[in-house]
């Protein structure tokens, strides 16, 4: 399907790996120029070229840590004008909701709320103007299914998800989308290290990993690339109908009708 995207551009937020990557990867491939993000500059250098490679389009890689404004500003001087923000981030890790001090907290919040929120402000009105905005935000399964261990993740998550949905009608008569996509267990670094810490808690992590798979409907965990063709299929000129959404995606783990 053409996406109607050709020569449109886009800041894919945290995506030199995994997730975003997988975003950045599909948008490229609809003909969208990427700029693309990442904290490690050679992790990011490799991606970008691999991708200019793979697909003959403009990718500008910044590297810079999301969630900080000098990095918000590295983002927007490389790319002022985006058709598309993808929001992406690291996530907290694993831990016990009582250990959390205050200042995780805050972190927690600042990192999976407050920065893609302060995206979305410095770009939207611009897309309102040019008559075309598609924001997808990725958050989790946890926003709809706790994940014990990930609360901070799963409280931040369904803030930024609360906060937007009025937003998302506030411009939705002016050619911008904002859309959720939300990761049950896909196949990354991320999901992987999780993994490596049940190994040092003493399970085999081959264990670890088969019990989760088959806890899926689907039986396996998804790909980056799935998770791309989505996120660019919310992207493009024929998703201009749906905001304010949020689409699961997870092999069928999440039991529930609607
Ligand atoms: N994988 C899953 O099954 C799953 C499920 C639910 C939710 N999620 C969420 O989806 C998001 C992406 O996960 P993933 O599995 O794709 O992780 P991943 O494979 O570890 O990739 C994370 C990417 O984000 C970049 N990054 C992390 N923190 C950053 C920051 N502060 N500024 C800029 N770039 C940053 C990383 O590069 P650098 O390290 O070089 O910065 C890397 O490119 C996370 O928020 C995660 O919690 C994932």
């Amino acid at each position: 399907m053409d996406l109607g995207l050709k020569g449109r551009t886009a800041i894919v937020c945290a995506s030199s790996k995994g997730l975003g990557r997988g975003c950045a990867e599909a948008l490229a491939a609809a003909g969208v120029d990427v700029m693309i993000n990442g904290r490690n500059g050679e992790t990011l250098e490799r991606a970008a070229e691999a991708i200019r490679e793979r697909h003959g389009v403009k990718v500008t890689p910044v590297a810079a840590d999301v969630s900080t404004p000098e990095g918000q500003h590295a983002l927007l001087a490389a790319c002022p004008a985006p058709d598309i923000l993808v929001n992406n981030n690291g996530g907290p890790p694993f831990k016990d909701f009582r250990e959390l001090t205050r200042g995780a907290m805050l972190e927690g919040v600042t990192q999976n709320m407050v920065t893609p929120i302060e995206l979305i402000q410095k770009v939207i009105d611009g897309m309102a103007e040019r008559g075309f905005g598609r924001i997808v935000n990725i958050t989790s399964l946890s926003v709809y299914m706790p994940i014990y261990g990930l609360d901070l993740s799963s409280g931040a998550r369904a803030g930024l998800t609360s906060f937007l949905s009025g937003v998302a009608r506030t411009y939705a008569g002016r050619g911008v989308t904002i859309n959720q996509v939300l990761p049950g267990k896909f196949d990354t670094d991320r999901l992987r290290s999780s993994f490596a810490a049940a190994a040092k808690a003493g399970r085999d992590p081959e264990a670890a990993a088969a019990e989760q798979r088959r806890a899926i409907p689907a039986g396996r965990f998804g790909t980056a690339e799935e998770f791309g063709a989505a996120c660019a299929f919310l992207c493009s000129a024929h998703a201009g109908y749906i905001t304010g959404q949020n689409l699961i995606l997870d092999g069928g783990l999440y039991v529930s009708a609607f």
